[in-house]
């Protein structure tokens, strides 16, 4: 392909979650690179993945990544944190094309945005189970001092379209219990679904934390990445498609809450004999 023409390199941007989360992290790379097209994958057929084994998680992230990259994208953002603990690591010694995850963005933000070096962790028991964002933390600052708990509630509430309810607020006022008595300054929504329920926190807690979003931090180093790989494309209109791997039933209403426009996802079968 031939780069020097202006239109950079036009191909799309790779990005899959197990349902509405990661459109999350989608919309934050739209919003920083509105050039850049995209093909989001959501594998409602396999919803939730928190509770799963990592090594059913990580087939079901290779499966998605090797379609992807039938499609020929350029870049691969798994837009979900159980994916990223449970694949990560052995997609990279997989795929040629490169593969971001979430975690390390949101471990980088949460060092950088704590004063008392407290950080509290939510997200599902995959994610937890990991251990990856202790690691990543440590990793960056080990004397960051970091609260971790599984909220899987919480995503089947933000699935059912119910992220800002009194349903939502009576979970979260029960999980956050914890974190909030250890004195956390910074809270890392260790979860795509849970950029949702902002508004609702934000309620509960006034100022008690710097939420620490791991959709805006991801979409950061996906610039990073572009710019770095000399990958961004420019020119033309980006097209967006979004896939779904089983019936959207309330899909398309949070996509729309999303974007602020209409979406029509489409199915796509991505296994022969469907595994639930
Ligand atoms: N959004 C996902 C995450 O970031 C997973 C939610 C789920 O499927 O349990 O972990």
């Amino acid at each position: 392909m031939d780069r020097r023409a202006g239109a950079g390199d036009p191909r799309p941007i790779g990005i899959f979650d197990s349902g509405v989360g990661g459109l999350t992290v989608v919309r934050a790379i739209r919003e920083r690179l509105p050039m850049e097209p995209t093909i989001y994958v959501a594998d409602l057929l396999h919803f939730p993945y928190g509770p799963r084994f990592q090594d059913e998680v990580r087939g079901f992230a290779i499966d998605i990544i090797r379609y992807l990259e039938s499609r020929d994208v350029k870049l691969v953002v798994i837009a979900c944190n159980t994916a990223t603990a449970a694949a990560l690591n052995h997609a990279r010694e997989l795929f040629e094309v490169p593969i971001v995850g979430v975690i390390s963005p949101g471990a980088q933000a949460a060092v950088e945005a704590t004063k008392n070096n407290r950080v509290g962790v939510i997200s599902t028991e995959g994610t937890m189970r990991s251990q990856e964002y202790l690691h990543a933390i440590k990793e960056i600052d080990p004397m960051v001092g970091v609260y971790q708990k599984a909220c899987p509630e919480l995503v089947d509430i933000v699935e059912a379209g119910e992220a800002d309810s009194p349903r939502a607020e009576e979970v979260l006022r029960r999980d956050l219990d914890d974190i909030v008595r250890l004195g956390a300054d910074t809270l890392v929504l260790g979860c795509t679904h849970y950029p949702l329920l902002k508004p609702a926190i934000t309620r509960l807690y006034p100022g008690s934390f710097q939420l620490v979003d791991s959709a805006t931090t991801t979409a950061a180093k996906v610039e990073r990445h572009l710019d770095h790989s000399r990958l961004r494309a420019a020119g033309a209109e980006p097209r967006h498609e979004i896939l779904v791997t089983a019936v959207p039933h309330q899909f398309d209403r949070i996509a729309a809450n999303i974007f602020g426009d209409a979406v029509h996802a489409q199915e796509v079968q991505l296994w022969e004999k469907q595994t639930t």
